[in-house]
């Protein structure tokens, strides 16, 4: 079963026919809202929006871990997650989908993980080192690659993604690092995401939408005018592809 992670601009899914929603208790406390069962474009689904429904949860406090043990709770096998990003890389311009090959994880301060020594509980494990090389489902991204060549949607076959701890955008000496550090494009929810389905053994692949030149590489300040005007037009094309890639289900 496929589930589609909502981000910015996408908390809900135009043309998703909604069968049912689900809540659903986890160890880890509550998700970020109900499930969707549904059926997009002819096949089933499953929706859930990282912030919430009404959009109010920030990237910092998701709660990551009861958002994957969920969907993986309800049969969830492949997972494709939508995040806003803004764009480092030169040719990474607004508007633009990027499918992310790797990720440096520059966030702080959150669960990060399911493997946690707790004797009291029933999840107690012994200590697991997941592998990471390659932090994104490669069956996941060639099948996204291959759709948009298939339907003439132009995107970036890859890109490095650094996960910040946000809120706050970031300031213009922080992007020249990160560029630095080899990473072309910046969002805020990319990780623990992309570990914990590992950890779960789903296979995970994001469909990162650049909605703004990161900081210093547009105009002088970052709007949310700015940002929601082009993630209208990206989200439209996150959707042609969405569209697209499930009738490979
Ligand atoms: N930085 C971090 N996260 C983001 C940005 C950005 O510029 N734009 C959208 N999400």
């Amino acid at each position: 079963m496929l589930a589609i992670i909502g981000g910015t601009g996408i908390t809900s899914l135009e043309g998703l026919i909604i069968e049912r929603r689900q809540v659903v208790y986890t160890p880890y406390g509550a998700p970020s809202g109900p499930v969707v069962h549904g059926i997009y474009n002819g096949k089933s689904l499953i929706f859930l929006p990282r912030h919430g429904y009404d959009h109010r949860i920030p990237p910092h406090q998701i709660n990551y871990r009861a958002n994957l043990w969920c969907l993986h709770h309800v049969g969830v096998t492949n997972i494709l997650a939508f995040a806003a990003v803004g764009g480092i890389h030169p040719e990474m311009k607004a508007t633009d989908l990027v499918i992310p090959h790797q990720l440096i994880d520059y966030t702080y301060g959150r669960f990060h993980t399911f493997f946690e020594n707790d004797p009291e509980s029933s999840l107690n494990q012994p200590v697991t080192h997941i592998d990471f090389t390659d932090p994104y489902c490669q069956t996941l991204r060639e099948r996204l690659i291959q759709t948009a060549k298939q339907i003439g949607l132009s995107i970036h076959e890859q890109g490095v993604y650094a996960a910040t701890q946000g809120p706050r955008l970031e300031t213009i000496a922080e992007i020249n690092k990160l560029e630095k550090d080899g990473c072309d494009m910046v969002g805020m929810t990319g990780m623990p995401e992309a570990a914990l389905a590992r950890e779960l053994e789903m296979c995970y692949a994001s469909c990162a939408i650049i909605a703004n030149p990161a900081a210093g590489r547009g105009s002088p300040t970052i709007t949310m005018a700015e940002v929601e005007a082009n993630l209208k037009i990206g989200v439209t094309k996150a959707r042609q592809l969405l569209a697209a890639v499930i009738e490979t289900f």
